[in-house]
Order: C-alpha cells, then structure tokens, then sequence
C-alpha cells in the first residue's frame, strides 16, 4: 500500500516521515521514532498507557492513525522538561504517587494537561482528568492527592 508522508513536531523537534496507512500514532512515535515512553497496553483505548498530548491535549495514541498528525504538535513525557524531571514529576516521586511505574507516563501527561488549565482542581476534577489512565498498583489515592495539592510553584513540598 503506498505510504504516506508527513510532518510535525515530536518533543519541540520538527519530523518527516513516511508511514503505513494503517500504522497507528503509537506505533510511530514508539517504532519509527523510538519514544518508548508511551505504552503499548490494551491497544483499544482503554488504559490510557500510551497517551501523549497532541496539540496540548491528551490523547490516546493508540486509537490515532500516524497520518492523522501531519502538521501537529506531539509530546511525550522526554519533552516535558528534557533536562530534568519537571517539578509534577518531582512531586508524584517525593509523594510515592506510582509503584511499578506503567502507568505514570501517561498519567504525568493527563495531569499536565489538567494542571496547565487549572492549577488549583478539585478531587472531582482530578477523577474526571484520570479517569482514561488506568493504574493497576497505587489504588490512585497518592495520585489524586498530589493533584490536588500540586504545590509546583517551587517545585518543594512543605
Ligand atoms: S494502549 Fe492505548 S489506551 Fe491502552
Ligand atoms: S504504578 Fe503500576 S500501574 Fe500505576
């Protein structure tokens, strides 16, 4: 089948690339781009481990055809802060908010894009921000509690 072209920006850095019709956004930024951050888990939308933002909203790559993104912006947890952890990081690792860590990549990209718009959420909104992230470890209290608190100010907890 014949590929298609496109381009955009993965992690502030500009891509072209060729891909299958078929190839999903997952299968582009883990296979093509070599991001692993993003998970393959249920590979049908329902675990929220391979979410990236896509224009600063969190999606679920899996569920996205690579073709879909000509002309966007992606972003994986390495973009975040590619120096350094960014003080939400910092906090969710101070407060123990994840165990084996499936999970915190695209939960740390749901919690970006919530906090970005609203710095100061309620547990509800925090709930309704992760409800897409399944985590099958923590019980999500510590990272509903760090949501709520997110104190990113200093990037220290008090
Ligand atoms: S792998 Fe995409 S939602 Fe589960
Ligand atoms: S910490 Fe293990 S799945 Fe969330």
């Amino acid at each position: 089948m014949k590929k298609i072209n496109i381009n955009f920006e993965l992690n502030n850095e500009g891509w072209n690339l060729d891909v299958e019709p078929s190839d999903t956004l997952l299968e582009a930024v883990r296979d093509k781009m070599g991001v692993k951050s993003p998970k393959i888990a249920c590979d049908r939308g329902d675990c929220g481990a391979c979410t990236v933002l896509l224009d600063n909203k969190a999606v679920r790559s899996c569920l996205i055809l690579a073709a879909e993104i000509d002309g966007h912006k992606i972003t994986t947890v390495e973009g975040l802060c590619p120096q350094e952890p960014t003080p939400l990081q910092k906090h969710f690792a101070r407060n123990n908010a994840f165990q084996c860590g499936f999970c915190a990549p695209g939960m740390i990209l749901a919690a970006h894009e919530l906090l970005q718009n609203n710095q100061k959420p309620s547990r509800e909104e925090v709930q309704e921000a992760i409800s897409g992230n399944l985590c099958r470890c923590t019980g999500y209290e510590k990272i509903i509690e760090c949501m709520v608190n997110p104190d990113l100010k200093s990037g220290e907890d008090k």
